[in-house]
């Protein structure tokens, strides 16, 4: 067997009240794609930025093709070869596509940029990565998610890393740009470097990885060197370090009155009127692929965009929502998808970030604050969504990704609203903490509230929602009933027919 190309030994990593690493140590080889995996704040994201030189280690070293190495800083690791595609990507938005490539290395002639070499390596680069359609000298801000990652990786071939590693690649892009990047990952296995691959999305291990290693609480829990013979419930009680029989765990209710009936709705993103009710403790999914215009309609329905026709009839009365404002004054709250840009306050504590709640955020934060019911609050949110952190006063940028975003979830939950809607509420979090959040939506659903949630992910609609509407291309296609939601028909309904 061959020596691991990539060895981790011993790695610790301390942050003032958490050890997010914890003595760990396993093998990488060349030419596997090695996934990553374990609960929120497990220590993932850790460990890959030990690897670029971004966190230091307390004890440990990374032994890389047989050399001992401890990273000083970020340059130390890219002159090893390590390259990172983070959780959030990290490219300049205002330069071009082929000044993001090659920054750092751009080439020079006479002193200056020698623009002829920088527009041909970058062509060069995109044609390798199945990116003709990409211009060189567009601005990186004007091409999709798939597209910026698409440029880290490519900048990541230009310097022609040996170990290239990625957060939760798949966690933001389109059924297609999931495809195309897929084939990217095993190529660059084909091609002998070794691939860590981080990721909650159990069905990605299966198709795409060679070995697995599973992290809990900062401890490294196994290495399965192949995945031969492992299966899907092995894999996620070492994770969670319990059994979870049922992570949807449905329940079903007795569904009310109608609380809202949207009528002949039409608007930006949505290409025929559309008609659809929501019952009060009911659990409505919708789902259809990335620009169905799904979460254009709910835009719509919230006021956040406004509807060139139709009316929305809430609790027994027309309404025509002009600001997301008014909306959440009547009661209806639209948690957004983009939770990292739009929801979240850095440099805020945790508690605070809970408890700007919708309302008193536009009245302005801090006018009627209550503090000991704030903590209560706080406190309570962080046992039910068993959110990591050190305590409510915690800076909430140093949360895993998955713990920020459960804070914001909860923060649209303390809110007296009747109709929640939630736009990829689980995307990010690992599978303990979903049964806690579809737990909290049923909770909800019981009280005689209405979820509406928005999801790409199949096995997800499929199971918690007691209708499914499928959306193609800005149209309502049909509505079925929870028993006949079945994943094949939810996806033949939303492929382009
Ligand atoms: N800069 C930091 N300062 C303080 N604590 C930190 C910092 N970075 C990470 N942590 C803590 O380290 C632990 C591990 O976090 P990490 O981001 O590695 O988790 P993760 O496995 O990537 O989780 P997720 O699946 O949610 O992305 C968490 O408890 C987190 O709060
Ligand atoms: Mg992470």
């Amino acid at each position: 067997m061959s020596e691991p190309y990539l060895r981790i030994d011993g790695v610790t990593v301390e942050f003032p009240g958490v050890r997010a690493l914890d003595g760990v140590s396993f093998g990488a080889k060349s030419g596997e794609v090695h996934a990553l995996m374990g609960e929120n704040g497990a220590g993932k994201s850790t460990l890959l930025k030990v690897l670029s030189g971004v966190n230091k280690v307390t004890a440990g070293a990374l032994w890389i093709d047989g050399e001992r190495h401890v990273f000083a800083n970020a340059r130390e690791a890219l002159a090893q070869g390590i390259a990172i595609i983070y959780q959030e990507l990290t490219l300049s938005p205002n330069l071009s596509v082929a000044e993001n490539l090659l920054l750092g290395q751009l080439p020079e002639r006479r002193g200056f940029i020698d623009r002829r070499q920088l527009r041909e390596r970058a062509v060069k680069v995109l044609h390798d990565l199945g990116e003709e359609g990409i211009h060189p000298s567009t601005k990186v801000r004007d091409l999709s998610i798939g597209q910026q990652q698409m440029i880290e990786i490519g900048r990541a071939l230009l310097r022609d890393a040996r170990i290239i590693a990625f957060d939760e690649p798949t966690s933001s892009l389109s059924v297609q740009e999931i495809r195309h990047l897929k084939r990217i990952v095993a190529r660059l296995r084909d091609e002998g470097r070794v691939v860590l691959y981080v990721t909650h999305r159990m069905e990605e291990v299966f198709e795409m990885c060679d070995a697995v290693t599973v992290f809990r609480d900062g401890q490294h829990i196994r290495t399965h060197e192949s995945l031969a013979g492992l299966d899907h419930d092995t894999l996620v009680s070492e994770m969670v370090g319990r059994e979870i029989e049922d992570v949807y765990g449905y329940r079903s209710r007795q569904v009310g009155e109608p609380l809202m009936r949207v009528e002949g709705l039409l608007g930006h993103g949505v290409r025929k009127p559309i008609s659809f009710e929501v019952r009060r403790g009911e659990v409505l999914g919708l789902f259809g692929l990335v620009g169905a215009g799904r979460s254009e309609l709910m835009r719509l329905v919230c006021g956040v965009e406004k509807a060139s026709e139709g009316v929305v009839r809430f609790a027994g009365e027309e309404r025509r929502f002009d600001s997301p404002h008014e909306a959440i004054r009547a009661g209806i709250a639209m948690c957004p998808e983009d939770r990292k840009s739009q929801g979240i306050f850095p440099v805020a504590s945790v508690a605070d970030n809970l408890n700007i709640s919708c309302r008193r955020f536009f009245r302005r934060w801090g006018v009627f604050r209550n503090p000991a019911r704030e903590a209560a609050n706080a406190t309570d949110y962080i046992q039910r969504l068993s959110i990591k952190t050190p305590g409510p006063r915690t800076r909430i940028s140093t949360l895993s990704g998955g713990n920020q975003q459960k804070v914001i979830l909860a923060r649209w939950l303390s809110e007296e609203i009747e109709l929640f809607v939630m736009d990829e509420p689980t995307r990010g979090i690992d599978v303990g903490a979903r049964r806690d959040i579809y737990s909290l939506l049923y909770d909800l659903a019981e009280q005689g509230k209405s979820v509406v949630v928005i999801s790409s992910d199949l096995a997800e609609v499929s199971s918690i929602c007691d209708r499914v509407g499928v959306m193609r291309d800005g149209e309502l296609i049909d509505i079925l009933p929870r028993d006949e939601a079945t994943p094949e028909r939810l996806l033949g309904l939303a492929l382009p027919a």
